[in-house]
């Protein structure tokens, strides 16, 4: 496993619409899974989409601690309802904070990284307002692109040592 090095806003990658994944069995695909997994767990963060370690393909990694590490393949919304406002971080845009509006109720189509065909619903949880980010990643939207203005950014604190714990319950993914 490797730890790659993350692309930041800027890099003409994260604004690609990635390529759907073809073929499921095949070793470099389950490589770039563990190495995401890697990266992100390194970082650390909520989350992570291949386009962000600079591979425009259809694969995020998502791990939140209530519903544990998953691995999907195409994943695609095919459901949505509901809005919330939620402060929300990316590892691509280092630095920052913004409250964004994400949806309530999230339900996901992927394959699992077996191949599998699984459906995935998140209602008002870390992992709905993850699957929606890291979905926006391989279609190229950053979660800047939700903000009316740049002004909204908060600035994060640079030093983790002294970040306050309510600070670092922002999800960076
Ligand atoms: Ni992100």
């Amino acid at each position: 496993m490797a730890i790659l090095p993350i692309r930041i806003a800027g890099d003409p990658v994260l604004r690609e619409k990635a390529k759907k994944i073809r073929k499921v069995d095949d070793p470099s695909l389950q490589q770039l899974i563990d190495d995401m997994v890697a990266t992100m767990h390194n970082a650390p963060g909520v989350g992570l989409a291949a386009p962000q370690v600079g591979v425009s393909l259809r694969v995020v990694v998502i791990e939140t601690p209530d519903d544990g590490l998953m691995a999907l393949i195409n994943p695609e919304v095919v459901k949505s309802s509901g809005e919330r406002r939620l402060m929300e971080g990316c590892l691509s845009v280092p630095g920052y904070q913004a409250e964004i509006t994400r949806s309530k109720q999230v339900t996901v189509k992927a394959l699992d990284r077996d191949g599998k065909e699984v459906r995935i619903k998140a209602t008002e949880t870390l992992l709905a307002q993850a699957l929606e980010h890291e979905i926006d990643h391989i279609n190229g939207i950053l979660y800047i692109d939700h903000l009316d203005s740049a002004d909204e950014l908060i600035p994060i604190r640079p030093s983790i040592d002294d970040a306050d714990p309510q600070e670092a319950e922002v999800s960076l993914a």
